[in-house]
């Protein structure tokens, strides 16, 4: 099994995936460095992933992101699974092997991280408590890279306790699990608050939260980038919070993902940072 190497091509699954930023970014990063190929949204019916990975290698694909809703289906029909994605029950990336067999990475990990570090270049994971509100997919990914990176203590927040409970079993006892209504209070000695909800997105109810007991030095971020500055942010901002906005994972879990199927791995220029701010 070889791909052609006069033009290669990768691309996103998703359903729909009419949202996705990511052509964009991956297909301006090919011109960038001179690859001929193309990067395609790939809208692939739930129950059909499976399908869909297998005729990769036969389409002469490198491989492929995969976003909402298929992350947990492709670590059932990869191949080999990375330990992030394995821990996390959820890849976002897939690279067809020489043999045409299919890898899964979870890079989200990578993107949160690295999108820290990036606009905070200070902060440690173990500088101090977390608090995580939500402890859904996005949570999974984002409360494994903080344990990975040595935070001392998790508090994931959520509206349904039991699924906050779960992290605990899934992550170690570092996941301290608490009720919704604790949120605000949740917030002392805190240094660092990530927003993995919904709330805050456009045509979403508003986060709801009083920042109040937050120590100003903590950084705060939002998954949610529509709007890219949400009131958490704006809030966190104005009180005198290094706030983080939620397009820098998107961003940054890309970098990785065109360094498998390409060979280089990209920094991010402002220029394509600012082309990525426009919906
Ligand atoms: P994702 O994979 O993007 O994280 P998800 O798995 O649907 O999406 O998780 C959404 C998260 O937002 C969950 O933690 C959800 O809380 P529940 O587990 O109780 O469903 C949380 N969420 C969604 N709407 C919310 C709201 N109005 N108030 C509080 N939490 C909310």
């Amino acid at each position: 099994m070889s791909h052609p190497a006069d033009f290669r091509l990768a691309g996103v699954m998703g359903w729909p995936v009419m949202h996705s930023r990511s052509p964009r970014l991956h297909n301006h990063w090919l011109k960038r460095f001179g690859i001929s190929g193309y990067y395609a949204p790939l809208a692939i019916e739930p129950g059909k992933v499976e399908a869909a990975l297998r005729a990769l290698p036969a389409l002469n694909f490198l491989g492929c992101n995969v976003t909402l809703p298929h992350k947990e289906e492709v670590v059932r029909v990869a191949d080999r699974v990375d330990p992030a994605a394995k821990a996390i029950g959820a890849a976002n990336c897939v690279v067809v092997q020489k043999d045409g067999s299919l890898s899964a990475f979870n890079y989200d990990v990578f993107g949160f991280m690295e999108s820290l570090r990036a606009q905070a270049p200070g902060w440690r994971a173990a500088s101090g408590p977390a608090v995580v509100l939500g402890a859904g997919g996005a949570a999974r990914a984002v409360v494994y890279g903080l344990i990975a990176d040595g935070a001392p203590e998790v508090r994931v927040v959520n509206r349904t306790l039991e699924r906050a409970e779960a992290f605990v079993a899934d992550f170690g006892p570092r996941v301290t699990p608490l009720r919704w209504e604790e949120r605000s209070d949740a917030l002392a000695g805190a240094a660092l608050l990530v927003n993995t909800t919904s709330n805050g997105m456009v045509g979403q109810a508003p986060l709801d939260i009083a920042l109040d007991a937050l120590p100003k030095g903590a950084l705060v971020n939002d998954i949610v980038y529509t709007p890219l500055e949400t009131p958490l942010l704006a809030t966190a901002r104005a009180r005198g919070n290094v706030a983080v906005d939620g397009l820098g994972m998107l961003i940054q879990q890309a970098r990785p993902a065109f360094r498998d199927w390409f060979g280089i791995m990209p920094d991010v220029t402002p220029d394509e940072r600012a082309m990525m701010e426009t919906a």
